[in-house]
């Protein structure tokens, strides 16, 4: 077992033979990921198929599928979602520490049959700052997926007390300026059918760009700029 730990965080990554955990002293917690049991594996089953709002809003219609670049993964519960859906997803994670959460996640799972038919779709990791990955694309590009999907992390959830321990531990480790504005104009730059923005249900749009439609469930808001290209 091979422990780091991380002086500014707090956090120490705990890298064990057959799983990767991020520990949290100051929440006495850890996270890891799990797509085939625990709160992931319930949503797949019961989170609503096609009729959730996600799904909506990436454009999900029976015998579309599209390819999905979920530009920020977290702890890849969205990306994992969609794929679930159909969707053959890319997801890049710029924190090296949650991209190793991920990897670790992605190679437990693929050791299970059940996990076949989501790998052969084609659901993988790029450790990266999206916007270099997409600045990058740009100049080469074959590569445009039909959706990006950007989950910045919003301002008050930080500040707020009532977040999830997971999320709280996503903010602790959030410590890089948030280059969301930017990512959602590359995004809208490099799309080939649209952007989707997730958002608390009240907040602001990002960069204060109008979406050209929006669908809302409880909590969350998700922009939705189609692409018109020539
Ligand atoms: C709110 S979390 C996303 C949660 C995710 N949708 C989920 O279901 O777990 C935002 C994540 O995006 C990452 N992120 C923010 N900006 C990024 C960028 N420019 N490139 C890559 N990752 C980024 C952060 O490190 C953080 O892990």
């Amino acid at each position: 077992m091979l422990k780091k730990k991380s002086d500014q965080y707090d956090l120490h990554l705990i890298i064990h033979d057959d799983l990767v955990e991020l520990y949290d002293r100051k929440l006495n917690t850890s996270i890891s990921i799990d797509f085939l049991s625990g709160a992931l594996a319930h949503r797949h089953q019961f989170g609503g198929g096609r009729g959730q709002a996600i799904a909506k809003a990436i454009g999900l219609k029976s015998g579309s599928n599209p390819t999905v670049l979920d530009t920020t993964a977290g702890l890849a519960g969205d990306a994992f979602v969609l794929a679930t859906l159909g969707c053959t997803v890319t997801m890049i994670e710029r924190s090296t520490i949650l991209f190793m959460l991920i990897e670790d996640a992605l190679e437990r799972a693929s050791l299970n049959e059940a996990f076949e038919p989501i790998n052969k779709q084609g659901f993988t990791a790029i450790n990266r700052d999206a916007n270099d990955y997409i600045s990058e694309q740009l100049l080469t590009d074959n590569t445009a997926p039909d959706v990006i999907y950007i989950d910045p992390m919003y301002p008050d959830r930080k500040k707020s007390a009532l977040v999830k321990k997971d999320m709280q531990i996503l903010q602790r480790l959030h410590g890089e300026e948030d280059n969301a504005a930017e990512l959602l104009d590359n995004a809208l730059k490099f799309a080939k059918k649209r952007v989707v923005v997730k958002r608390p249900v009240n907040a602001e749009t990002l960069g204060e760009k109008k979406p050209n439609t929006c669908i809302k469930s409880k909590k969350t808001r998700y922009d939705i700029y189609t692409i018109e290209k020539m």
